[in-house]
């Protein structure tokens, strides 16, 4: 990954800590001399997780709860030369019984799953088209596909925010920026620790290596495993009396 100067490239993951972004960096046939920008809320965890990649690691603030750093943090990572890759994995998972005693925690959990990516994206976008060339992975969800009353709110924000990525990549066409839309099953890590896992789940490692095939080639859209995106059709053809009565 060399920009057309021949420099290194650099690559931002939103989401500085997450299993699955740092997975796919690690996945990518990248030079060691790559600098990677991980943005996020804790300085020392963030770089412990640079430790573990082989590249040139640096920790960069930003709060997916607050507006106020998702632009500074886009203007300063851009600050030191062109972005080539922008990941954004920053998210969390409520579950829904606490967010039905607690309606807030429901706001703010949109605003980390969608809001902050709408801002920082919208930025990243404008400076990549500045640039003429860039790629945005998008981490979307198989819960975007159809919403499940036992995690109906996520759902919600991960179909926001797959809908925004799918008009991100029509608003870039022709550009030189291009928005790779990723939406895993259940992916066995941190994020789902102690549920049980749901069919045709994957690990973050599989979701790495099918993040970087895809990069490699031109898709706008890949689902991990592949075979999700025909289960993704099946279950929106459930009726939905019967839908109603999934427990998970
Ligand atoms: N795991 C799955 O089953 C699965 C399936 C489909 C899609 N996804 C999506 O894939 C993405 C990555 O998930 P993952 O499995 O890698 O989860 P993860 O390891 O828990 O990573 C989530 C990341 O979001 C960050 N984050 C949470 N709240 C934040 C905030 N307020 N400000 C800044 N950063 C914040 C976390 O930072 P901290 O270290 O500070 O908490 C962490 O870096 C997410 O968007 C997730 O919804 C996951």
């Amino acid at each position: 990954m060399l920009d057309n100067l021949g420099r290194p490239g650099r690559i931002l993951l939103l989401g500085g800590t997450s299993e699955i972004g740092l997975a796919i960096i690690a996945a990518l046939a990248a030079p060691r001399d790559t600098e990677v920008l991980l943005a996020g809320r804790d300085e020392q965890r963030l770089a412990a997780a640079g430790k573990e990649l082989p590249f040139q690691a640096t920790p960069l603030a930003f709060d997916a709860l607050s507006v106020a750093t998702a632009e500074p943090a886009i203007e300063h990572a851009f600050a030191g030369g062109p972005i080539d890759l922008v990941i954004a994995a920053t998210g969390v998972l409520t579950a829904q019984a606490e967010l039905d005693r607690d309606p807030p925690l429901a706001a703010r959990m949109i605003d980390v799953n969608f809001t902050s990516h709408v801002t920082t994206l919208l930025a990243a976008a404008a400076k990549m088209r500045a640039q003429r060339t860039g790629t945005i992975v998008v981490l979307s969800s198989i819960a975007a596909v159809r919403p499940r009353k036992a995690n109906f709110v996520y759902g919600a924000a991960k179909a926001g925010l797959d809908a925004f990525a799918r008009g991100l990549t029509d608003a870039l066409a022709g550009t030189g920026v291009r928005v790779l839309l990723v939406r895993p099953g259940f992916v066995i890590g941190r994020m789902t620790a102690g549920m049980s896992a749901a069919p045709l789940s994957s690990t973050p490692e599989q979701v790495g290596k099918a993040v970087a095939a895809a990069l490699a080639g031109s898709r706008t859209q890949v689902w991990v495993p592949r075979s999700l995106g025909l289960l993704a059709v099946l279950l929106r053809l459930i009726p939905r009396p019967l839908w109603r009565k999934m427990r998970r």
